[in-house]
């Protein structure tokens, strides 16, 4: 009975936890040597598609599709030369972030840096 099981979204604590993981991610994201050089300096924008995004990416509502339409990620990160140094990098921000989030589903955590470790796999690209 798949539609009675809660979804990531709201085991990882909901559009509050998704908040407080992108905020702890982009002020990591902003001073790591290594993305810095790819991100724009402003990351207001870049913070509410990463938003959006995970929202639905967690099973919650598609806010990005919505507003974006369909995410196309690898597409949309082929302007950006991402190396497996990069993809590494970025992964290590948001362990940190997730770590620093002291969110109360350790399992909900886990399971989300794992579909986020295969993802940053899939963007390399360079
Ligand atoms: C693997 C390393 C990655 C690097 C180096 C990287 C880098 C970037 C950069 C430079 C941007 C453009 C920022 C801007 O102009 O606002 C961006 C946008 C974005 N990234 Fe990544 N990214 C990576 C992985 C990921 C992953 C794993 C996800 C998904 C979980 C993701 C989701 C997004 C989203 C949703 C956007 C906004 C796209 C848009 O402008 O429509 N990225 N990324």
């Amino acid at each position: 009975m798949r539609y009675l099981e809660e979804t990531l979204y709201d085991a990882l604590g909901g559009e509050r936890a998704i908040a407080t993981i992108v905020e702890q991610f982009y002020d990591r994201v902003s001073k790591h040597p290594e993305l810095m050089p790819i991100f724009p300096d402003d990351l207001t924008e870049t913070r509410r598609k990463q938003k959006q995004f995970l929202t639905q990416f967690c099973g919650g509502p598609a806010l990005f599709t919505r507003e974006h339409g369909h995410p196309r990620l690898r597409a949309r990160h082929l302007p950006f030369p991402i190396t497996h140094v990069k993809a590494q990098a970025w992964l290590d921000c948001m362990g940190r972030a997730l770590q620093a989030s002291e969110l109360e589903n350790e399992k909900a955590v886990q399971e989300l840096y794992q579909r986020l470790t295969l993802t940053a796999h899939h963007m390399i690209n360079t």
